[in-house]
This record gives structure tokens, sequence and C-alpha cells, in this order.
């Protein structure tokens, strides 16, 4: 695998009782911010950042399987990043979650 290919590396974020359903923490890997969501019963990671005007998405509310940005409400799905209501092609990364140990692990992409 050469520099150019992202390898993907899960990094040990929070511990999992600190995430209860329905609710959401942000969290810092690499020096990125990322958005993780519990929601029903289900951990999500996203970017935190808003494609839109950079509305911080771990602030934002819940409703259904999506999280609204809280500054001009465009909507992202949790499992996808994509839009679901704002422009469409704007959508957010999402990542990889796993829990281990009483751990969540995000599985963000290194260039190492
Ligand atoms: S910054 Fe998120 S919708 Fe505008």
């Amino acid at each position: 695998m050469n520099a150019e290919s992202p390898s993907p590396s899960f990094y040990s974020v929070l511990d999992e009782s600190a995430l209860t359903d329905n609710s959401m923490e942000i969290v810092e890997v690499q020096g990125r911010r990322i958005a993780l969501i519990k929601r029903f019963g289900k951990i999500y990671a996203l970017d935190n950042t808003c494609p839109h005007l950079g509305g911080s998405l771990g602030r934002g509310t819940l409703k259904g399987v999506a999280v609204i940005c809280p500054l001009h409400h465009w909507t992202f799905d949790l499992a996808t990043g994509g839009v679901v209501e704002g422009v469409p092609d704007e959508g957010v990364a999402v990542y990889e979650v796993k829990v281990e140990n009483g751990k969540i692990w995000v599985n963000y992409p290194s260039l190492t």
C-alpha cells in the first residue's frame, strides 16, 4: 500500500458508557472533529463539520435516523452521511464504528 492510499485505523474515542441512547458527543481523531451519535441503540460517526457553512453537527438535533444541522437545518443520514434535506451531493464522511473492551472505536483513515 503506498502513501496515497489510506489504510484504515481504529482509534479509541470514548467510553461506551459515556454515550447514552439518542445522544451525541464530539470527539477528536487526528485533529479532526467527529460527531459520535447513538441512535436507537446503534452508534454512528460522522464528520462534525457541516459542508454548508461549518455548523457543528454534534450540536444538532436528531430526527429519525438523521441529524439536523443547528444553523440552517440541512439534514444528514447517520448511516451514509448523505443529504436528506439540503443541497444534494454535499454529504459528510461517515466512519466505521466498533465497541470493544468498553470503548467506542472509530475507523479513521490514515495516510501513513
Ligand atoms: S451550516 Fe449546516 S446547514 Fe448551514
